[in-house]
């Protein structure tokens, strides 16, 4: 299987998370093409397209909601897994943990992702946990991010990013438990 991890990232931390899942499903055996999501101009000659991006105020980077309005005709019918990088992760937060199991419950998924379920065979879409710096917010995010019980640094739970690509490398179609082609 040929996979394309595409992603938008503001501060990295998104980035790192999509370089991890593409060695995690190289090491299932899946020719991998890591790229940010502005730099994709076609996706026929991909068998899955994992795509994710960094959040900001709710919705995905614009890069990210742009590829998925720019490649809408190459999406039809194509497995796509899609992923979030925000302050909740399912597994992982930087903001306490009552708020987060909160916020899991009420958030609703960004537009892109509701956008793409209606060309694409979207198979799953995942929260994980970034990373967050003072100075990534600015001056009354800081405030209202420290109200939230918010706490700086790196929250991201590489066992989680890893067993999410262990995921798709078994359910994406055409390819075994052992990451072969079935
Ligand atoms: C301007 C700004 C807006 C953000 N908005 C949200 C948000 O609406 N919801 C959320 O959970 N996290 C939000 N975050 C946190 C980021 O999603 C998180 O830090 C993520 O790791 C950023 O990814 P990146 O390092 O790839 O840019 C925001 C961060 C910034 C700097």
């Amino acid at each position: 299987m040929t996979v394309l991890v595409a992603y938008a990232t503001a501060k990295g931390s998104t980035r790192g998370i999509a370089e991890r899942l593409g060695s995690s499903l190289e090491e299932f055996g899946q020719l991998v093409a890591v790229r940010p999501a502005s730099d994709v101009s076609h996706l026929d000659s991909y068998d899955v397209i994992v795509l994710g991006s960094a959040i900001h105020g709710g919705q995905w980077l614009a890069e990210a909601s742009d590829a998925v309005e720019r490649l809408w005709s190459e999406f039809q019918g194509k497995q796509v897994w899609a992923f979030s990088v925000s302050s909740v992760g399912a597994t992982s937060t930087t903001l306490s943990k009552r708020l987060a199991r909160i916020l899991s419950r009420v958030t609703p998924e960004p537009r892109a992702v509701q956008m793409l379920r209606r060309a694409a065979d979207v198979r799953d879409h995942r929260f994980f946990a970034g990373a967050i710096s003072p100075g990534d917010w600015p001056g009354f995010g800081r405030v209202v991010f420290t109200l939230m019980g918010g706490h700086y640094g790196d929250a991201r739970d590489w066992t989680d990013v890893c067993s999410w690509a262990a995921t798709i490398a078994t359910l994406s179609d055409g390819v075994g438990k052992d990451g072969r082609r079935t």
